[in-house]
């Protein structure tokens, strides 16, 4: 049984506050977890509360009903608990970063319970043995960064990495890679949120850069090394400016899928996340037609982890792929039913970080425990390598 949950303010890696929690149980086990924080959110997000309000909401409606009443073992009870003690399907009232660093803290604390590390509890005995390619957000702008890039994140992928550690270290080299060559080419920069390179560069520079980057790398590494996109178009998107706003002309939204398709083309992209405005699931639709054979279209303002988008989009064939953020839709359980849901639509399966972060390392266990295809959670940056390097032990431990 839950006996304790404490929650309080700490600090998030863009210097916010956010939402930690810690949970105890009768037989002794500890679990703390804290919420991330998005910039550049989708419309369709469960609802992020100030702090403050978010912790004294949950401490009025959630704690109380969880305290004593529930198994910390039972996710799905804590989830459905958490949701009840709710009474909305946004989490409007307790807020979903009070909620989500419930459910994870819970999580922990029965994997303390059982002596087993989270990837083993969330898991099972039946998990799969695969693990996660880690993207590397390398070059960024968009909301993540003033004055650089138009396109969000460039993000290097070693699909060819025979293990996670390789992976993980060859996207720290295409970003140390970058650096250099910013140098070289009279265009330092400073790092956006995700710790990204942010140089005040266009678009098509940028892929040129990435492109040299990750070949440099790959004949180091002697694996291959691709890379992908997240577009977070729904950033871009203005209906009065009449489509997709760049730094030097508009595309509408035609104009925006073909453009996409001649990347995915031109440069063999290997991923690309929110090409399209998160309310056009056609457009969406029209590209995965285009080019859903030869790379991941992803969806995450487009889904925001909820199944019942989700739902449509496997409908539509909007999308071949899902981005999973816990704090878009509050809870473990949602989170997991939707990565259940994808996987029996042979979606892929992308876990993923917030701009807004914290020393938390939940999500690279859950990627492990569901068997994710890939995991996003940057390249470098204390609140990055967190995850990074528990991947990295993580791998160690099950080997
Ligand atoms: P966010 O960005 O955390 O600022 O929403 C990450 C993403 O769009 O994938
Ligand atoms: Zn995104």
């Amino acid at each position: 049984l839950i006996t304790d949950i404490r929650l309080r303010r700490i600090l998030d890696s863009r210097g916010n506050a956010t939402v930690e929690a810690d949970v105890l149980t009768e037989s002794g086990g500890f679990g703390r977890a804290a919420a991330p924080s998005g910039a550049s959110t989708g419309e369709f997000e469960a609802i992020e509360l100030p702090p403050n309000e978010a912790i004294a909401n949950a401490r009025e409606h959630a704690v109380p009903r969880l305290v004593g009443e529930v198994h910390a073992g039972d996710q799905r009870a804590v989830d459905n608990t958490l949701r009840a003690a709710d009474g909305t399907d946004d989490f409007s009232e307790i807020g979903a970063n009070s909620a989500v660093a419930i459910s994870m803290a819970t999580a922990k604390a029965a994997a303390d319970v059982l002596g087993a590390p989270l990837y083993q509890h969330l898991g099972g005995a039946f998990r799969g043995d695969n693990f996660p390619v880690p993207l590397g957000n390398v070059i960024g702008g968009g909301e993540h960064a003033a004055d650089a890039t138009d396109i969000q994140e460039f993000l290097s992928a070693p699909v060819g990495a025979p293990s996670v550690a390789d992976a993980v270290f060859a996207n720290a080299a295409v970003h140390q890679e970058i650096h250099d060559m910013l140098i070289e080419r009279d265009t330092p920069a400073g790092k956006g949120d995700e710790g990204a390179w942010a140089p005040s560069i266009d678009d098509a520079e940028a892929f040129e850069i990435l492109d040299e980057a990750t070949s440099t790398v790959a004949e180091e590494v002697g694996f291959e090394i691709k890379f992908g996109l997240d577009v977070a178009a729904a950033e871009m998107y203005d209906e009065d400016e009449g489509g997709y706003v760049y730094s030097d002309q508009v595309r509408d939204t035609d104009e925006q899928v073909e453009y996409i398709t001649e990347l995915v083309e031109e440069w063999d992209l290997a991923y690309v996340e929110d090409p399209l405005d998160e309310n056009d699931f056609e457009a969406f639709t029209d590209l995965t037609a285009n080019v859903g054979d030869q790379t991941l279209i992803c969806g995450d303002d487009l889904f925001v982890t909820n199944v019942s988008r989700l739902e449509k989009g496997i409908e539509m064939d909007s999308a071949n792929s899902i981005l999973i953020k816990p704090n878009q839709i509050g809870s473990l359980t949602d989170a997991f039913d939707a990565i259940e849901l994808a996987a029996n639509n042979t979606y892929d399966v992308i876990v993923s970080h917030r701009s807004g972060e914290t020393e938390d390392t939940t999500i690279a266990h859950l990627a492990v425990a569901t068997d994710a295809d890939f995991i996003k959670t940057g390249a470098v940056g204390g609140e990055r390598t967190a995850k990074l390097n528990e991947l990295i032990r993580i791998a160690d431990d099950a080997a």
